[in-house]
C-alpha cells in the first residue's frame, strides 16, 4: 500500500515540525527504506540514538524475547530481572570512583524527563533553589527543561513564565564569547566563561543558594562544541568550593559517541549527577538520572516517580546495547572512525571556503557553514545542503548550532571506513553544489 504523509498530516499537531515527509517503512543498519521502496542513507540515526544502526539483530532479539514474557507491570510495584541487571551493569561503568561513583540510578522515559529528575534531585538533596545553566545548551522541551535550555529563544516563545530560579552563564563557544578572543583560542574562551560564572555568583545568584550547575560536557544541539578542559575543570572547582552539585547531561554525548563511554572522561571531570537517554535502550524510550548513593539518599522518598520508567523491554534492549558496545568494540570504533572523519573533513575544508569549522570529538562531529573568509553564519548553506542531500543523494541529515548553520555527522558507532567515505563523498557533492550556485 502506498502511503502519503500529506493524507494524514491533518491529524497531527503542526507544532511538531518535520524535516521531511518521508514515510519510513523499514530501517536496517545505515539505511532507511520508505514505503515506496526508496532507500536513504540515514545520517540522523534517530537523532544519535542507534549505536548499532537500525534493527540490529541482537537488539531486536532481546526486545522480542522480553516482549513475549512481560511488557509492563510498572517498576513502581514489581521488579524486573532485566531492569535490575541493567542498573547493575550501568553502575559498573558509571563515572567516578569509590563514594563519588554514580552507582544509584533512576530510570525514566526520555531525555527531558531525566533532566527534570536531575533538577528535582539537586534541589531536594541540597535544599537550595537555584539552578545555573549554560547559554547554547539544549536539555529538552518540558516546562522544567525549557527553562534551562539556552540554545534558542524560540523554545521559550509563548511559554514564559517557565520554572523559576534559573540563571544562565556562557559556554565557551565562539559566538557566546567576545570577538576579541581569537577563534583558535579555546583556553581564552574557557577563562572568559569561568570569569563570567564567578561574576554571576558574585552579582546575581548567591552561591549558597545554588543547588546545581547543569551543562552538556560537549554541547549537542548548540553546535557540537567541545570546550577546553580548563572550563570543565574550573566549573568543577567552583562547584566544590560552594557545595554546588555539578550535573552533566550526557544524553547525546554518552554511550561511546565521543570514543569514550562518557564525554566527561575526556576531561577527567566527574559530575555529581549525570543524565543519559537516547542510545541507552537501542531505540526504545528510556532515560536515566545517575548519582552517588549519598546524594540519592537525600531525595525525599515518593516525591518523584513514573509509570513506565524502568520498563523491562527497554531494559532488555539496554542490556543488548551494553553487550554490543563491549563485544563489538564499538566505542573504539567510534574513536577510530571519528578521527578519520575529522581528518578528511579538515582536508575538505581547505577545498571549500563555506566550511568555516570542523569540531566535536569522534562520532560527535559537526561542520559549520559561514560566509567565505568570515565567521558570519550561513544558515542558507545548511538548508540547501540538507535538501540537496535528501533529494539528490538520498541521505538524511540534521543540523545543529545556535545559528542554524551546523551540520551533524551522526553515524552509528559500528560504521565502517567505506561507509564514512560514502557519507563524505555525498556531503562534498552537496557542498560543491551550494558553492556553485552562490
Ligand atoms: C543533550 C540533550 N539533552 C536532552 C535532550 C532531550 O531529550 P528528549 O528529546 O529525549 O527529551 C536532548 C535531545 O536532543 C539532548 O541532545
Amino acid at each position: 500500500m502506498t502511503m502519503k504523509f500529506e493524507d494524514y498530516q491533518q491529524y497531527l499537531s503542526p507544532v511538531f515540525v518535520k524535516s521531511s515527509h518521508l514515510v519510513a517503512g523499514e530501517g536496517h543498519g545505515l539505511y532507511i527504506t520508505d514505503v515506496n521502496g526508496v532507500e536513504y542513507l540515514d545520517m540522523i540515526q534517530g537523532i544519535a540514538v542507534n549505536v548499532a544502526g537500525h534493527t540490529n539483530e541482537k537488539i531486536v532479539k532481546a526486545i522480542q524475547d522480553q516482549a513475549g514474557k512481560l511488557i509492563h507491570a510498572s517498576f513502581n510495584h514489581v521488579n524486573y530481572p532485566t531492569t535490575l541487571e541493567l542498573a547493575k551493569r550501568l553502575a559498573a561503568v558509571a563515572p567516578g570512583e569509590g563514594e563519588k561513583k554514580l552507582t544509584s540510578l533512576f530510570f525514566s522515559n526520555g531525555g527531558a524527563e531525566a533532566n527534570d529528575s536531575a533538577i528535582k534531585l539537586a534541589r531536594c538533596a541540597t535544599g537550595r533553589p537555584l539552578i545555573i545553566a549554560c547559554q547554547g545548551s539544549f536539555h529538552g522541551r518540558t516546562v522544567g527543561t525549557t527553562a534551562i535550555t539556552g540554545s534558542n529563544s524560540h523554545y521559550r516563545e509563548a511559554y514564559e513564565p517557565l520554572m523559576g530560579g534559573v540563571y544562565f552563564t556562557p559556554f565557551p563557544q565562539r559566538i557566546l564569547c567576545p570577538d576579541s578572543i581569537a577563534n583558535e583560542d579555546l583556553e581564552g574562551r574557557a577563562d572568559y566563561c569561568l570569569w563570567m560564572l564567578n561574576n554571576l555568583l558574585k552579582f546575581l545568584a548567591p552561591a549558597q543558594e545554588v543547588a546545581a550547575i547543569i551543562m552538556e560536557p560537549i554541547q549537542g544541539e548548540g553546535g557540537y562544541v567541545a570546550p577546553h578542559p580548563k572550563f570543565l575543570k574550573g566549573v568543577r572547582e567552583i562547584c566544590d568550593k560552594h557545595g554546588i552539585l555539578l550535573i552533566f547531561d550526557e544524553i547525546q554525548s554518552g554511550f561511546g559517541r565521543t570514543g569514550k563511554m562518557w564525554a566527561s572522561q575526556h576531561y577527567d571531570v566527574v559530575p555529581d549527577i549525570m543524565t543519559t537517554g537516547k542510545a541507552i535502550a537501542g531505540g526504545l524510550p528510556m532515560s536515566c538520572c545517575w548519582s552517588t548513593p549519598a546524594i540519592m539518599e537525600k531525595w525525599n522518598k515518593g516525591t518523584h516517580g513514573t509509570t513506565f520508567g524502568g520498563n523491562p523491554v527497554c531494559a532488555a534492549a539496554g542490556l543488548a546495547v551494553l553487550d554490543l558496545l563491549e563485544e563489538e568494540n564499538l566505542i573504539e570504533n567510534s574513536r577510530v572512525q571519528g578521527e578519520y572523519l575529522q581528518a578528511q573533513l579538515k582536508e575538505m575544508q581547505k577545498r571549500h571556503p563555506v566550511i568555516a569549522d570542523i569540531r566535536g570529538i569522534a562520532l560527535m562531529t559537526a561542520a559549520e557553514f559561514c560566509k567565505p573568509g568570515t565567521f558570519e553564519p550561513d544558515a542558507a548553506a545548511l538548508q540547501f545542503i540538507s535538501k540537496y542531500l535528501r533529494e539528490e543523494e538520498h541521505m538524511l541529515t540534521t543540523g545543529c548550532g545556535v545559528n542554524g548553520n551546523g551540520f551533524r555527522f551522526i553515524m552509528p558507532l559500528n560504521i565502517k571506513k567505506e561507509e564514512v567515505d560514502l557519507c563524505l563523498e555525498k556531503f562534498e557533492k552537496a557542498v560543491a553544489a551550494y558553492e556553485a550556485q552562490c
